[in-house]
């Protein structure tokens, strides 16, 4: 078998997978998460370690046969920041903290917008990891003073399970310090914001085999090989088969991402898209991000719902018609990255009737949120991108009536995968190849990923969809 362990914002998933790609087991593990004041989003790093090791513990108890490898995905841009013997200094500060406004302005002055955009191929946003570090520094001197190094949070777990600490390339593209085209640490900028550039881990390739597992309460041997893994969204693309130049993927998860793979480190989008390395070797991708995608609707759930199913409280919306009857929903309740780049602007429903019911406002907060993926789909036809095809994973891949939606206003044909894991899938076939199991990680794919359906758009609903999208994108301006 191989173990795709999927370090998300709302759980932590260990997916068991044979040879040839079917997934035999799967354990989740809630974390928690504080948001102790607005834009403020942190979780404490020892939870992901005892919730990885628990779920690793029933999976391993359970599995009849050996665990050859495994592979770590993970939740991008967290700022772990340990102290010289690697101890965890304060809680990490998540992708979808935005307190770091003050910041990302203090990079521009220091670095130069051109310089930053030349070498990181992405503007300095609140959610990357520099802007992070430099906080800590300005607001907490005695904790960044016994700060030696930091990492990513699936790069610190991976160091818990294994005692080797290092970062890998798809994740150090995404902390603002990485220089892209020559794939080292940028000293220019650790120069212009003040930090030696040893504060930065040793990196790695996604398929670099990073040591064995020395944690023993996970069940595991030092037998099992462990390989880097990459962020979740180059994760996703593995395992959704993005590894060649026109494919393009959704992801629907806590955050939302519209991902399109490129081939070389020579193009940017301006800063408009983030531009990352891939897990996938010497390949990178272009990426919008709603920061409150599943999160929104997740927040709508806890708020006027709890404790009811998910599936019953979604089931719903199949009976109210495309564009909710009037009403609107901007999912920007965390502030929003692609297109608006703004922490501030907040979320809003638009168009409340009396006669709308609670499904009315549930359906409006799943095309809110697929609007805003629209917004980086038309970005990347704009730019000359052909998406006619769409593989979608993530939460938002087990609802039909979603992944319709998506097909309808997109307008394009939406595929569904056998499994709609993406990142863990993904993590599992960089271990599986890293074992020597295929020749490359295509080949993998060509065994491991099965379509399962295929969701066209309906010419009424697209049209209904393309007149609320103009409207929806008025609503930020
Ligand atoms: C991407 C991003 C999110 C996280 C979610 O830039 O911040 O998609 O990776 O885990």
């Amino acid at each position: 078998y191989a173990v795709g362990v999927d370090l998300g914002t709302s759980a932590v998933k260990v997916l068991l997978v044979t040879r040839d790609g079917e997934i035999k087991d799967e354990v989740s593990r809630p974390l928690s998460l504080s948001q102790p004041k607005s834009g403020w989003s942190e979780q404490d790093p020892e939870e992901w370690v005892t919730q990885t090791i628990d779920a690793l513990k029933e999976l391993t108890d359970r599995a009849d046969e050996e665990i050859g490898g495994l592979s770590f995905s993970g939740q991008m841009h967290g700022l772990v920041l340990l102290d010289e013997h690697h101890k965890v200094l304060r809680p990490a500060i998540l992708w979808n903290d935005t307190r770091t406004t003050k910041q990302c302005r203090d990079i521009y002055d220091q670095v130069g917008e051109e310089k930053l955009l030349s070498v990181t191929k992405n503007p300095a946003l609140e959610g990357f990891t520099l802007p992070k570090i430099l906080w800590v520094k300005e607001e907490e001197p005695e904790n960044f003073g016994r700060a030696a190094t930091f990492v990513l949070p699936k790069d610190y777990l991976r160091y818990r399970l294994t005692g080797k600490l290092a970062m890998e390339y798809s994740d150090a593209a995404g902390t603002l310090l990485l220089d892209i085209e020559k794939k080292t640490w940028s000293s220019d900028i650790c120069e212009a914001v003040g930090l030696p550039v040893s504060f930065c881990p040793p990196l790695v390739a996604s398929t670099d085999q990073t040591g064995t597992i020395t944690e023993e309460r996970t069940g595991l041997t030092n037998e099992t090989k462990v390989f880097a893994g990459g962020a979740d969204n180059a994760c996703g693309a593995v395992g959704a088969g993005i590894l060649s130049e026109g494919k393009t993927l959704c992801s629907i998860g806590t955050s939302g991402v519209v991902l399109s793979y490129e081939a070389d480190a020579y193009k940017d989008f301006g800063g408009d898209a983030h531009y990352f390395y891939h897990a996938a070797p010497e390949a990178l991708y272009t990426m919008g991000v709603t920061l409150a995608a599943g999160d929104s609707l997740r927040w709508f759930k806890d708020v006027f719902a709890e404790g009811e199913d998910f599936d019953e409280f979604v089931k719903e919306v199949g009976e109210v018609p495309a564009g909710s009857r009037g009403l609107l929903f901007t999912p920007y309740i965390q502030g929003e990255r692609t297109p608006h780049a703004d922490a501030d602007i907040r979320g809003s429903f638009i168009g409340m009737d009396a006669s709308h019911r609670r499904k009315d406002f549930v359906r409006a907060v799943m095309e809110g949120i697929t609007f805003s993926l629209n917004e980086s789909i038309e970005m990347f036809r704009k730019s000359g991108k052909n998406i006619d095809t769409i593989v979608s994973i993530g939460g938002g891949a087990k609802n039909e009536e979603w992944l319709q939606m998506q097909a309808d206003v997109f307008d394009a044909t939406v595929v569904k995968l056998r499994s709609e894991q993406g990142p863990g899938m993904g993590a599992a076939m960089i271990a599986a190849y890293g074992c020597g199991w295929f020749i490359s990680l295509e080949s993998c794919a060509a065994e491991f990923l099965e379509e399962a359906e295929r969701f066209e758009p309906d010419q009424d609903r697209v049209e209904t969809y393309r007149h609320l999208f103009c409207i929806y994108q008025k609503v930020y301006r």
